[in-house]
This record gives C-alpha cells, structure tokens and sequence, in this order.
C-alpha cells in the first residue's frame, strides 16, 4: 500500500475515463467490470491511485456529466454491485479509488428537476435551481446575459416563461447552492461513497457552485473560463470563483476528516492566478487542486520554470503540494498538442480539415514533458493513454461526434470527442483489445495498433516503460515528497534538482551538456553519441 499518512501529497493518480477504457461485454461503452479486469495492468505500471470520470445513472448528454442518479450506476456501466467489487479489486491491488462528484449541476432528468418542472414558479422545487423570470416586456429576454462553456446562451426558457439557468448544456440544470436542502444532500451523497470505500472525490467545476448574488451581467464568452483569464478590461466573471465556494469545502472536509484512512478532495477549477486557486487546497478545505496553468503552459525552458515556480509558490503558502497533470478527457491529448510549433493554444480539439500536429515531433516532446513531470514534487495524474504515447484522434468524422459542445458552438468548435476514444491495449484484436467485439463508441484509428500495450510493454525504449521506469525510479526515491532547486543553465535548457536527482529538459537545437560525473537513469529519447541532451529531450541523471 503507498504510505498511509498523506499518501495524496506524492501520488501519481491515474485517470480512468469508464467510457473508453475497457469493455467487458462488447457493446462498444466500457464499464466496471472492464475496470476491474484491467487493474492489475494498473498496478504493473505503478501508479498509487486511479480517479473514474462518473459512471453515475444519466442520459449521457455529457457522457455523464449530467447525473441523474448519484447513488445508482448506469446500466451501461454495470450496477452497484459492480462498483464495489472494481473498489475491492483496487484495494487488494494497492490501488486507491477516487469517484468523480458533479455538484454544480444535476441532468435534466434528475428526479429533483422532473418535480421542479412540474411544480409552480415560486415554489420550492424551484428553489434547488437558479430560476428566474426573464427580462423585457413580456419576459421574453433571458435574465441576464451569461453564455453557456458549451456556447450559446446559459438560460433556457420553459413553457411557463420562467428561465432556468444552465452554465453547461441546456440538460444540465445549474443546482442553487444557496439552498439548505441541497447542501444537505450532497453531503449524503459524499457519505454514501465513502461508506463504501473511496478514497475521496474529484470535484467537478469546483469553482462555479456559487454565483454572484445578483446574477450581474457579463458579457464575455463563457467558455472564457477555460482560458483561465479573465479578458482585459472585463470584471471578474461573476459565476466563477466566488468567494462563498469555500465554505462548501470547508464542511466537506469536515465529513471527510470524520472517515478513518486519508480521504481527498481534488478541486477542478479553471481559476487563475495561483494565490486564488490556492485558496481551494488551504488546509481546512481541499487536498488538491488541478494545476492546469502548468498544462496550458507553452513548450519553453522560460514559460515552464516560470510556471513551475509560480505555482508551487503561491500553493507553498498554504502548504499544500501541487498537482501537476499535461492530459484528461477535456484538452487536446499533450501528444498531439506539443506537436504544433505555432505558438498558438491548441488545447481545443480539431478535425481533419484544420492544420494537424506534427505527430513524431508531439511524441518527441509529450515523451520529454511527462519524464519532466514525473521528476518534480507534489503529486501528478495521467490520462489513460498516455502512458502509451496515444495522439488525439485529429481526423474524427463528423458524424460520430457526441460532445454537446459539437452543436452548440453551431459547429465552430469541434468538441472533445478526439482525446476520448477508447484505448488500444492488444494490436491484433477486435477494437484492438478494448473489448471482446469490434464495437468502439467513438472510432479508433487504424494506425492505433502500434501504440498498443502488447506492442509496448517489455519494449525497451518504448513510451510504456518509459513510464513504468519512471514511475518506478519515482517511488524509490520518493521524488513526489522532495524539494526542486534550479541549476543555473543555458537560456533554452531547464534543470532542476529534486534531492539527488537531476532532471534536465533541451528546448534548444544545440545539444545540452550534462554535469560532469553524473549517471543518466532514464532518458525520453537516445543522447548524442557523446552523450550529450539532443533537443526536446529529458534526461534523469545522478
Ligand atoms: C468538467 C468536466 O471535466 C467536463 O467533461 C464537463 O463537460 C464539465 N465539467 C461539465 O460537467
Ligand atoms: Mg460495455
């Protein structure tokens, strides 16, 4: 078992996405038991955890960001009993398990929204959503002018002419936080999993629960959140980060504290600066936070110690550990967006007819950016895949998207369908090994044979060992839990001790020197015949 006391603050925490990671019974969705039967793979990689992206009841309109059901798991996925045995399983691997919690919304088919449509204006059904009448004449205008991260307005009118408020897709009801009753269930709900064993929560969009009381008008796009900045000359979004989210935490951690073991709370806010997402993981509130500054952060020896510092700074002062992550199921996957040279964002998905990355070039670099990552202290999560050098799915047609954001961005944004297809684990197989029939929810490229585990595992130099000798080099030395200092280096090479190990990353075309005397452990690609670091490599030496 990793340590039991604060086991968090050092842990590599491996996301499964339930949707696409494997399927036991061949209808193309992955589920539990697919989980359950994968784990030991898990445990061959040496991660210390695994958080599950919800596999809660819902109607999928949000591939189950929109939960009907807290307490049920979908038919899709399996049942209950199925969800204890996968937390079993984990347990007597060594594996922590942390559920994903979606608090700031429920779906539209929630049985609280069935009733609050079918009750009066006014009524308190009503009360555990944001409903409001509209504006103008005849209430006719939404109430005020916020838009949805999907795209499109963030209010959605009723027969009745009342507005409902939906910060996501117009199936995702905005919950209204202000509400006792609801503050009450969600700790019923915290408890109900706990009771059953995880290891805590990741808390969806953490930072929205609470709006400004007024409901101010703002005008800026509302995926704008996802850029973490706020536009120049904009105030302060007024349904973001608000100052009342944080007592809801502080309660939560209350409940967790009562558990026995070390329970976590892993706060997914898209806020900026550092000081303020630090304010989720002060010591009465959260255990971590995403540090997904770090994830956008461009390929530069610059940008990146820049970040580095001021992250782990600004998280210092609270003493909270930080949480460094380059993928999940909502960005583009780092191995596709370090492979454009453009400078721009490309954290947004894309399809065939925009420009593609350079593939050997984003392999190169997300190989470079993970041995990076796995070498700094504080805890990190990876996204299914990646540990096999997956690409996104660039090229996906059309017609199989099923992102909400696909539609309401009347289809300038693709969406995020292309970082969630389902994962190659055997080359030879149907759905290369994803499941026991050639059923995919989302289609896997043909090309994805070669990034299978069985194509990999026992490969020297392949990107899977590459994860697993890091990972392994990074229990031994207990790298999670050590301190980084700077070396003084060129402009384009970044370098940094954490205890005995140096980890040194080249931007630059010169090749790097290695200090004199040093061992190399682990390198992302080969060294120079002399032995020097060619670019966009990352070496561990000692
Ligand atoms: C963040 C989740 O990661 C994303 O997938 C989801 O669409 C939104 N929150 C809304 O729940
Ligand atoms: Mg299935």
């Amino acid at each position: 078992m990793p340590s039991p006391s604060e086991w968090w603050r050092s842990a590599v925490i491996y996301q499964i996405y339930p949707r696409s990671f494997a399927d036991s019974d061949g209808d193309g969705m992955g589920d539990l038991p697919g989980i359950t039967s994968r784990l030991s793979d898990l445990r061959d990689l040496g991660v210390d955890a695994v958080w599950l992206s919800p596999f809660y009841l819902s109607p999928q309109h949000d591939a189950g960001y929109d939960v009907a059901d807290y307490r049920t798991v979908d038919p899709r996925f399996g049942d209950l009993g199925d969800a204890d045995k996968m937390i079993a399983e984990a347990r007597s691997l060594g594996l922590r398990v942390i559920v994903d919690l979606v608090p700031n919304h429920t779906s539209n088919e929630h049985e609280w929204f069935r009733a609050a449509l079918a009750a009066a204006p006014g009524s308190p059904e009503r009360e555990r959503y944001v409903f409001r009448d509209g504006r103008g004449e005849d209430g006719s205008e939404p109430p005020n002018t916020w838009l949805s991260v999907f795209g499109g307005p963030a209010w959605e009118r009723l027969p009745d002419g009342q507005w409902y408020l939906h910060l996501f897709d117009v199936s995702q009801p905005d919950l209204n936080w202000g509400n006792p009753e609801v503050r009450d269930e969600f700790v019923a709900i915290l408890r109900f999993w706990l009771d059953r064993g995880v290891d805590g929560f990741r808390v969806d969009v953490a930072h929205g629960l609470i709006k400004d009381a007024e409901l101010a008008d703002w005008e800026w796009g509302g995926d704008v959140i996802l850029g973490g900045l706020t536009p120049e000359g904009a105030p302060p979004p007024p349904m973001w980060d608000q100052e009342g989210v944080h007592e809801i935490y502080q309660q939560w951690r209350e409940v967790l504290n009562a558990y026995e073991g070390d329970r976590i709370l892993v706060a997914e806010a898209w806020v900026q600066p550092a000081e303020r997402l630090a304010r989720y993981v002060r010591p009465d509130e959260m255990h971590q936070a995403f540090n997904f500054e770090y994830l956008v952060t461009p390929w530069g020896a610059d940008p990146l110690r820049q970040v580095i510092d001021r992250t782990s700074g600004a998280n210092a002062t609270v003493g909270a550990p930080t949480t460094w992550v380059l993928s999940n199921h909502d960005v583009m996957r780092h191995a596709s967006r370090l492979g454009f040279s453009d400078g721009k964002d490309h954290r947004n998905g894309i399809g065939v007819d925009d420009p593609q990355p350079d593939a050997p070039l984003g392999l190169r670099r997300a190989r470079a950016a993970s041995l990076q990552m796995l070498g700094l202290p504080g805890s990190a999560y990876l996204y299914q895949g990646e540990e096999l050098g997956l690409p996104e799915h660039t090229t996906m047609p059309d017609d199989f998207r099923e992102d909400p954001t696909f539609e309401r961005s009347g289809h300038t944004e693709v969406g995020r369908d292309g970082c969630r297809v389902p994962i190659p684990w055997e080359a030879d197989s149907p759905s290369f090994g994803f499941g026991p029939a050639d059923a995919s929810w989302l289609p896997q490229p043909a090309a994805w044979a070669e990034y299978a585990l069985d194509r990999q595992r026992g490969i020297p130099g392949s990107t899977y060992e590459l994860y697993r000798s890091a990972l392994r080099l990074r229990r031994e030395r207990s790298l999670g839990h050590g301190t980084l200092s700077w070396l003084d280096t060129p402009a384009e090479v970044l370098a940094f001790r954490n205890g005995d190990l140096l980890v040194l990353t080249n931007f630059g075309d010169a090749p790097a020197e290695l200090p004199l005397g040093v061992r190399v452990l682990l390198s992302s690609e080969p060294l120079t015949e002399d032995g020097r670091v060619p670019r966009d490599v990352t070496v561990w030496a000692a």
